[in-house]
Parts: C-alpha cells; structure tokens; sequence
C-alpha cells in the first residue's frame, strides 16, 4: 500500500514532521508512507493560479499515485496552520486530488489537547465539498507534551503510544482497502478524460503563442529568449551547446519525438523529410496539441489517449506497437512509447522512439551465427497486422547454429547458445485495447495499424 505523509508544519524543526517520519519507519511493514513538504507551496490566491506550479503539481501528483494520505497536523491558535489550510485551498481550487482519498490525521503539540482542535479543524476542511476527502471517522491520535515525546533518535518514548499508533495505522490501512475494494477498478473509459487537444496547461508549457501556430518553434523561442546555435547548455552529465545537442540528437538512428504531459508536441528529431519518416513528422507540428498531429481518422484518437491514459497513470512505462510485416526479414518497425518522468518521479510526457528493429535482428543473428526459423508452437501470430495480400506467414525465432558456436565462444557463450525471445514477444504490450484493434486486421482489413503517426502524414 501507497500512503503519502503530508507534514501541516513548514518548520525546519518541526515535532510534526518528527512523528511523520517515525509513523513512515516504524509501519513501513503496513505501508511504504512518503513523507512529503509543503514548504515550497506558494500561499493561496485566485489572483496568481499556481496550480500548474511546481509544489502543487507535486502534491497533487503524489496524491494522486497514493492509496491514502496521513496528515499531521500542529495546532495553532486551535486551528490548523495557515500553510496547510493554503495548501488545500491549491487542492481544492481547480484541481481536487483529495476527492474521494482516504485521510487519517494525527497531530502533535505542546500542550496536553495534543492538537485537538486544530484535528477538528482540519477534519472540517477536508469534509468541504470542494476537499471531498474520506476522513477517517471515530479515530484520533494526538500527541500532547510533544517536546517531551521523542528520544535522541527520534522514537517515541512511551511504549503505550507507540502500540495506539499502531493500532490506528493497522486500522487505516484496512479501511483504505475497503474503500478500495467498494470503489472497484477504474472506469474502463477513463482514458477518455485525456485532453488531446492540449488546452490545459503544466509548469513548461510557453504562453504567448497558440499552440498550432506554424511558426511556433520560432515564436516560442523568442518568448523563452531561448538558447540556440553556440549557446552552452548545462545537462545532467555534460555540456553541449545546442548545435551539438541537435547533431546528437539526429545521429541517433531513431526518430524521436517529445510530447509533454498536457499532450503538446513539442520537438522531434527533425533528421529527414516527411516522406522518408517511419513516422512522417513536419516542422511545422512542433506546438501542435495531439489532436491536430494525429488527425481522428478511423478512431485513432480513441488508440491514442488509451496508450497515453496508460502512460500517465503509471500502467506501463513503455507501450510497444510493431509495423505490419510487409516482406520477411526487411523491415520490422517497433513504436516506442516511453514514459517520461522528472526526478521526482512525476510524469512529463512521452518519447516516441520509432526505429527499424530488422538491422538489429540482423547483426544479431550474423555475430551469433544463428537463423530464424518458425517456431511451431508460437501463439504469436506474426501476421495479424499484416494484409491480405502479403506472403508472410513465418514468426521468426532466433535458433543457434551449431557449426558456429566456436566461431562465438567466449565468456558469453552460455548466452548465445540459449534461444532468445522473438521479437514479435517484445514486451510491455500488457496494456489497453490499442493493441488488440491495432491488430484487428484478420477480420477488419481496412483497420491501420496503430502506427497513428503514419496516418497523420497521409
Ligand atoms: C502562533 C502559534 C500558536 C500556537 N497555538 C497553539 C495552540 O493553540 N495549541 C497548542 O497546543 N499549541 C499551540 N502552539 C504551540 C505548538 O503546539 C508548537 O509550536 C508545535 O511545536 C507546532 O508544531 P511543529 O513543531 O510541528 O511546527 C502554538 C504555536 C504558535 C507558534
């Protein structure tokens, strides 16, 4: 279980977060509780929405990807803090990740109340309408005398503390699986929520120029005052300027593209004319939400925010799509579909790395001197994505080759002597529909594959 520990006080020297950190040590067997700040989240006003701002995001982010949330709360002056209650303003404004979230609260503070008050007052914002929380009834747990609660290590004292404290958590976690179990899988059609028309909005997204503009690399650089040409760029592990970021980029025998989480495309690697593209790309798309650079033909929309559902919400991190095989051992096309997530972990986007596997397949097999030949129990059917008029029936598997096992004898010839997996069994094609319509094929001829960038460009 997932439980995020959502600390009321922004004191660097908090007893809040104190008692957090023992609940996420001590009952890490009953839940993997991240601790998690609210220092940086911005104080409360419609007239500045940093909703899309960083802390927020985060926030709502972790929410989001929790089971539950445990908030621990100071009293101050019998109410909460003034940072929590701004922090689930943020919550509750234009977005509303605590709706429906199972929420225990504790609370420590100096005083023999151990932060009653402000545990009601809490309760009572989380229950607002506009919270929607699942507060746990008839349960508490305040921590009076706090500055006299914890040892030199940070654990509480008193053994009979730690049992109630257990109790409550055992207890928490049950109920959040009831509520799970009450609330039942998500919606088969929840992926139809995804806005491919991109008009929301995240932290990057660069304002000032409409999205589909086709001057929108030009315009956007302009207004982020951009970095370009001779201009260093510090990365992670290096630094480049831009023109050897983009002659990097386009060396790679891949296309790729970047779409971010509010489903704008923002930049691919512009290495060949449209025409001669797996994936026909212009650079005039860059800007373009999702919906414009997939045109809705033949239900593609309805694929695309299925493989893009699953990405976000952490169901798989890669989707795979392969091409139609149109002549055997020539060409075998794969999509990429891979997630992309900051490093905190919250989901940024996609890279659709599309590239031709054959080559790869091909020098595997002449370095390992093996062939392929059918394999007769195959449940893949190589050709479900194939037309009618194509003479492929084969589903290649790699089989070694005993008269050159010497010629790759070496450290790694346990390795090469094994029968790899064939590549039509690539993984991480566990998720949605996409999959199963791109092959529809065998009774739907005129169903493309899900290669919906291919259709985009016709
Ligand atoms: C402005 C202010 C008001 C406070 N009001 C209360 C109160 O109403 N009841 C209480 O028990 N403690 C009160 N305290 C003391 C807090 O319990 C104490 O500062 C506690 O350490 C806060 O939690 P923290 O260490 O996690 O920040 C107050 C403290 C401040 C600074």
């Amino acid at each position: 279980m997932k439980l995020v520990g959502i600390v009321g006080s922004i004191a660097e020297d908090s007893y809040n977060r104190k008692l957090m950190t023992f609940i996420a040590n001590r009952f890490n067997n009953l839940a993997d509780i991240e601790v998690v700040s609210i220092k940086d989240v911005p104080m409360f006003s419609e007239d500045n929405d940093q909703t899309n701002g960083m802390a927020v995001q985060y926030l709502k982010h972790r929410i989001e990807n929790a089971d539950g949330v445990i908030m621990a709360t100071p009293e101050h002056n019998h109410t909460t803090t003034a940072a929590l209650k701004s922090t689930i303003e943020w919550l509750s404004y234009k977005i509303h990740p605590l709706e429906d979230k199972p929420v225990l609260i504790v609370g420590a503070s100096y005083f023999t109340q151990g932060s009653s008050r402000a545990q009601l007052d809490l309760r009572e914002i989380l229950e607002a309408p506009g919270v929607n929380a699942l507060v746990m009834p008839g349960n508490e747990f305040l921590l009076g005398n706090v500055r006299d609660a914890f040892d030199e290590d940070g654990n509480l004292k008193d053994g009979g503390t730690v049992n109630r404290l257990a109790n409550l958590l055992e207890k928490f976690s049950k109920w959040v699986n009831v509520l799970k179990a009450l609330k039942g899988p998500e919606p088969a059609d929840a992926y139809k929520n995804e806005d491919l028309t991109a008009s929301g909005k995240t932290d990057t997204t660069i304002e000032g120029v409409k999205p589909g503009d086709p001057d929108w690399v030009e315009k956007a650089a302009k207004i982020t005052n951009a970095a370009s040409g001779k201009d260093y760029v510090k990365l992670d592990a290096g630094v480049l300027t831009v023109d050897q970021i983009n002659w990097f980029l386009k060396s790679i025998p891949a296309e790729l593209t970047y779409v971010d989480d509010n489903n704008q495309f923002l930049y691919y690697n512009h290495k060949a004319p449209a025409s001669k593209m797996f994936a026909s790309r212009t650079p005039q798309q860059p800007g373009s939400p999702m919906s414009v650079v997939h045109p809705d033909v033949r239900n593609v929309h309805d694929h695309v925010k299925q493989v893009v559902h699953t990405l976000r919400t952490g169901k798989t991190d890669l989707f795979q799509l392969a091409e139609p095989v149109d002549k055997k051992n020539v060409k075998w096309v794969v999509n990429n579909y891979q997630a992309i997530h900051d490093d905190e972990n919250v989901y940024r986007g996609i890279n659709e790395i599309v590239f031709d596997f054959w080559p790869v397949v091909k020098k595997y097999l002449e370095m390992t001197g093996q062939k392929l030949v059918d394999d007769p129990n195959s449940k893949v059917d190589a050709n479900a994505n194939a037309s009618a008029k194509e003479e492929t029936s084969t589903k290649p598997v790699a089989e070694p080759v005993a008269a050159d096992t010497e010629a790759s004898a070496s450290s790694t010839e346990e390795e090469t002597s094994t029968t790899p997996a064939p590549v039509s069994q690539a993984p991480a094609t566990q998720a949605p529909a996409m999959d199963a319509s791109a092959s529809a094929s065998e009774d739907a001829p005129e169903e493309p594959e899900v290669d919906t960038d291919a259709s985009a460009s016709k």
